[in-house]
């Protein structure tokens, strides 16, 4: 059942077939006002050839339009308003998520054609950033978006364990380091001499030259470079696999930076052999002046690769291995001119699959105006902010719910649900400040306020105790004050296209945030457990209003606590 397809259907067979179906399609609007109808068709276009004014056009088609499909069929100025049957689009609408369960919003559009999806990625020996988080739980819910359009999604954490700036970390290592010191705080020191190396930098540039000797040790395989890399990676990624525990978030795989170290010679020869190579001041780049790019560089002088070197390789790698429909890189909006080098470089090799490259960039998130900055110490640490927003849950449970079972459980969902969907809620674009009170804030517009409201729904129908089976009955709801919720209710299959064509998971949390909120006032405002000839079909919407709310909550990766 679409009623949309109804309303153009019926509106082709008034013109007579002079629109087609895809024109009557986008020319379609809804109303501002449902007083105005549900769907409104404007007539200008009609102008030209019925040679009259489109008021009057509006007038005529609505009496060659059938209506008995409708509640009404009305002409309000240039327009023809149409009016759903709303007790027959309630029951069919009910009737649709009740049956399909957990599967409705499904589609085999995907056809299990394979979407890797580069996510996260953090850098070895560097606390995880804010910017890794965004890349994390935005990857993690455009994957879930994905499968259920019938894509085979693959997360892929390209760990940065690659780079010059192990070359550094080494050099630091043995002129301030101890391994008592990383054992007690892998990360918290690695940072710290880090940090200190860029200070000294600064007053001895030596320094520099001595960690890119170091680097280039690393990558002609030196024993005592390998050995050291490995630890630092090994307690990183322990460290890094905390956090995605608590985030409750996987991977398919960790193949990062270092992975490709033996994979670029052959895709440097191609460049060669492709005749793609230049040297410039005993570097290797690749010209792009005539895609209006800066040059990739490939090679430096020393022979050491590169980032995009390393990317090149990565991205022949995974189209070898999943012939990709579409292959995203959810990083950071910083990173624009690297992707676009990215796919122009692969263009100019020949490979046409590179248009199916694309970046999903996000915005910079800033502290106090500033950007977070790794070298300078000033970062975010995001097990505080796990652990803050969780005691801040656990204090809110304890003060509303206090008998509340298994309590810890359901604050961790809680916690980290706020922090998921705040990082969800804003367009990826926008950039925002990072403000812990912010984003551990469980009124308003946030995670907590639409797991709550799945929480009543669940609450409600407990205490209903309706033993009897819902689809047996009608679910014809005629009250007027639920006609928002069951709009939203039927609209969910579309949200999810939209938010996969715009790779754009805020299009599902904001669709949350409205469904919730338009539940919330039909609950003010209606009495729900009346035993009358309606109350199955109540409990019908407010079943399907919690589907729905879980369903929304799955796609972006948040919990769905049943009572908090
Ligand atoms: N590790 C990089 C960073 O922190 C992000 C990697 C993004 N993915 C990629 N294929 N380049 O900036």
């Amino acid at each position: 059942m679409n009623v949309k397809e109804n309303v153009i259907i019926s509106l082709q067979q008034g013109l007579d077939a002079e629109l087609t179906y895809a024109q009557i399609e986008q020319l379609l609007e809804v109303p501002k006002s449902s007083a105005l109808g549900d769907y409104a068709f404007p007539t200008f276009i009609l102008a030209k050839t019925w040679h009259r004014a489109p008021q009057q056009i509006a007038q005529e088609l609505v009496t060659k339009i059938d209506g008995t499909a409708f509640e009404k069929v009305v002409a309000t100025g240039a327009y023809v308003n149409f009016f759903l049957n709303k007790p027959a689009f309630a029951a069919a609408t009910l009737t649709t998520i009740l049956a399909e369960g957990t599967a409705y919003g499904d589609s085999d559009q995907g056809q299990q054609a394979n979407i890797p999806i580069d996510m996260s990625s953090p850098n070895i020996a560097k606390p995880m950033s804010m910017g890794h988080l965004r890349s994390t739980v935005i990857g993690n819910s455009l994957a879930k978006i994905y499968h259920k359009l019938g894509y085979q999604p693959i997360k892929i954490n390209y760990l940065g364990d690659w780079g010059t700036q192990f070359g550094k970390l080494i050099v630091a290592y043995h002129k301030w380091g101890s391994e008592a010191e990383i054992k007690a705080d892998p990360i918290g020191n690695l940072l710290k001499y880090y940090v200190h190396f860029h200070e000294e930098a600064l007053k001895d540039p030596e320094l520099d030259d001595e960690g890119r000797a170091w680097f280039k040790k690393l990558e002609d395989g030196d024993p005592e470079a390998t050995h050291l890399w490995e630890w630092f990676r090994g307690l990183s990624l322990a460290e890094f696999k905390k956090i995605y525990d608590r985030l409750g978030i996987d991977f398919d795989s960790f193949n990062g930076e270092a992975y490709y170290n033996d994979k670029m010679d052959p895709v440097v020869a191609d460049l060669q052999q492709k005749g793609l190579l230049q040297e410039s001041q005993g570097a290797q780049i690749v010209d792009l002046t005539a895609e209006g790019l800066t040059p990739a560089l490939i090679k430096r002088s020393d022979g050491a690769t590169l980032y995009i070197t390393r990317d090149l390789a990565a991205a022949i790698d995974r189209y070898q291995k999943y012939h990709f429909a579409k292959s995203l890189y959810v990083v950071g909006a910083e990173q624009t001119e690297h992707f676009k080098q990215l796919k122009a470089v692969l263009k100019q090799m020949g490979y046409d699959w590179a248009d199916q490259i694309i970046h999903v960039p996000f915005g910079l998130i800033t502290k106090d105006g500033k950007k977070l900055s790794t070298r300078k110490g000033n970062v975010v640490l995001l097990d505080q902010v796990l652990d803050e927003a969780v005691s801040l849950a656990q204090a809110q449970i304890a003060a509303k719910n206090p008998e509340l079972h298994d309590a810890a459980t359901v604050a961790h969902q809680v916690g980290v649900g706020a922090v998921i969907f705040h990082d969800l809620k804003n367009d990826r674009l926008d950039s925002f400040d990072f403000n812990l009170a912010e984003v551990v804030r469980f009124e308003g517009e946030t995670g907590p306020y639409v797991q709550y409201t799945n929480a009543r729904a669940q609450s409600i129908l407990r205490k209903a105790d309706f033993s009897g089976d819902l689809s047996t009955h009608s679910l014809a709801l005629a009250d007027p004050q639920a006609w928002d919720v069951v709009k939203y209710l039927a609209d969910f299959p579309n949200v999810i296209q939209r938010a996969a064509q715009g790779f754009e998971p805020s299009v599902i949390a904001k669709y949350a945030l409205r469904l919730a909120k338009a539940f919330n006032k039909y609950y003010a405002n209606s009495k729900i457990l009346v035993d009358d000839e309606q109350l199955a079909a109540r409990l019908g919407l407010v079943t399907a209003v919690s589907q729905v709310l879980q369903l929304a909550l799955g796609l972006l990766g948040v919990a769905a606590p049943e009572e908090m």
